[in-house]
């Protein structure tokens, strides 16, 4: 039967272990200790999607699964990097051969995310750095849509503060959060012009920026950030994470399309960012007679300005009390829409998404969605903590009755931000 196979949970492993695989790993490698682990975690975004680079607000929590880097400084400027899937070949670079795509010292490899960063530093004036050792141990899953990427080079950015004495993060129980801003921008340079991915910032801020049972309301016109308390099990909820597995990758081309195609709304609205047109019919009726564009970009126009409308609305009801009653089905009903219209006029969904969406709905839960960047990667669904494997087991067994790869699941509890003492 089905029903009664077994299902993959893939929880995150204890900090003590993740630092202790990180350090294992270094020292199996680089035949010395390392001079400390940092960590950075994964981030699920409950409701705000494709606005970040809008203008729009967003409402990550940062998940308990991380990345473990351990790292040594090394007195000359060469770079070596090892991760449990490359310690048959160390990954070797010299800071001062990295640069963006295209250049003759572009990199190619996993490694950008992590040189990036060091580039990053550089570029701001934060160095010259030394080179360094690391190895690279991490529990967010791979391509997931969870902001496994993000999470190491935030691991990196901290790492890299603490060993240079910088002092830009602070620590995980007393961050300093203006620095912490400064640290998100190095991370998305690396993001954007390193590994050559064109996103907006909210994985990097969820990763450094969240604080532990709370949701990041994050206002990207500014990044200004508000911390909201968020512990759904002590409301007997859970957020069921379904990675869906399906291929998914921002590099390519169809999320800069949207960006592009956001700038390009925006434009002709005379507005900079699609934040400030805050009227859908005003807008369609502009951006109705642009052309052969028109009817696209009035999807995307219309995507953004709800998205923004329901994030806020989300984030009124968390911020009034706890998700009961009205506020639950409230909730829902926004976190349902956000698909639908992801689906519909943004058209980042894909069939895999759309499949692991209804099933949860039909389920019982009482709202669930596409998150992160979308064309695979992970759904989520606000379900009763004691239903969440049934919701499970239930988009496990629609994928298999479309003889699909079963997907993974996870329950996300709001976690701690980057740093080195979780
Ligand atoms: C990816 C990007 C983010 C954001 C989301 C969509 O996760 O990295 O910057 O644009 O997609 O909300």
């Amino acid at each position: 039967m089905l029903s009664d196979k077994i299902i993959t949970w893939n929880e995150a492993v204890d900090p003590r272990a993740g630092i202790e695989n990180a350090r294992t790993l270094f020292v199996e490698t680089f035949g010395t200790e390392p001079t400390g682990v940092w960590s950075a975690p994964g981030r699920v975004n409950i409701i705000g999607e494709h606005v970040d680079y809008n203008g729009g607000p967003c409402l990550p929590i940062a998940l308990p699964h991380r990345a473990y880097i351990a790292v040594s400084m090394r007195n000359d400027r060469r770079i070596r990097l090892v991760s449990p899937q490359t310690r048959e070949q160390i990954d070797e670079l010299d800071l001062d051969q990295i640069g963006p795509r295209g250049s003759e010292y572009e990199v190619t490899t996993w490694a950008a995310y992590l040189a990036g960063v060091a580039w990053a530093f550089e570029r701001a004036g934060y160095g010259p750095l030394q080179g360094f050792d690391a190895a690279l141990w991490s529990c967010v899953p791979r391509g997931g849509g969870l902001s496994s990427s993000a999470a190491l080079e935030c691991a990196m950015a901290v790492a890299l503060d603490d060993l240079g004495d910088f002092g830009i993060a602070g620590t995980v129980q007393a961050p300093h959060d203006e620095g912490r801003k400064i640290l998100v921008d190095l991370c998305r340079r690396a993001e954007n012009e390193i590994a050559g991915a064109n996103t907006g910032g909210l994985d990097q801020t969820a990763s450094l920026r969240c604080r532990a049972g709370h949701a990041l309301a994050l206002d990207c016109r500014d990044m200004s950030v508000a911390h909201i308390p968020f512990d759904l099990a002590s409301e007997d909820l859970a957020l069921l994470v379904i990675d869906t597995r399906a291929a998914h990758s921002l590099a390519d081309g169809q999320y800069g399309q949207r960006r592009a195609d956001s700038e390009e709304a925006a434009r002709i609205l005379g507005v900079n960012l699609l934040v400030e047109a805050e009227d859908v019919e005003a807008a369609t009726r502009v951006l109705s007679e642009v052309g052969a564009d028109s009817q696209r970009l009035v999807q995307r126009t219309r995507h953004v300005i709800s998205e923004i409308a329901r994030t806020r609305a989300f984030i009124d009801v968390l911020t009034q009390g706890p998700l009961e009653g009205e506020r639950l089905y409230v909730a829902g009903a926004l976190m349902n829409d956000s698909h639908d219209s992801l689906r519909d006029d943004y058209e980042v969904s894909c069939e895999e998404l759309d499949v692991a969406v209804a099933a949860a709905r039909a389920a019982g839960a009482y709202g669930a969605r596409m998150t992160g960047g979308g064309f695979g990667g992970s759904a989520i669904a606000l379900v009763r903590l004691n239903e969440a494997e049934k919701v499970a087991r239930t988009v496990a067994r629609a994928y298999a009755d479309r003889g699909w790869e079963s997907p993974h699941f996870l329950t996300a509890i709001a976690g701690a931000p980057a740093g080195r003492d979780i």
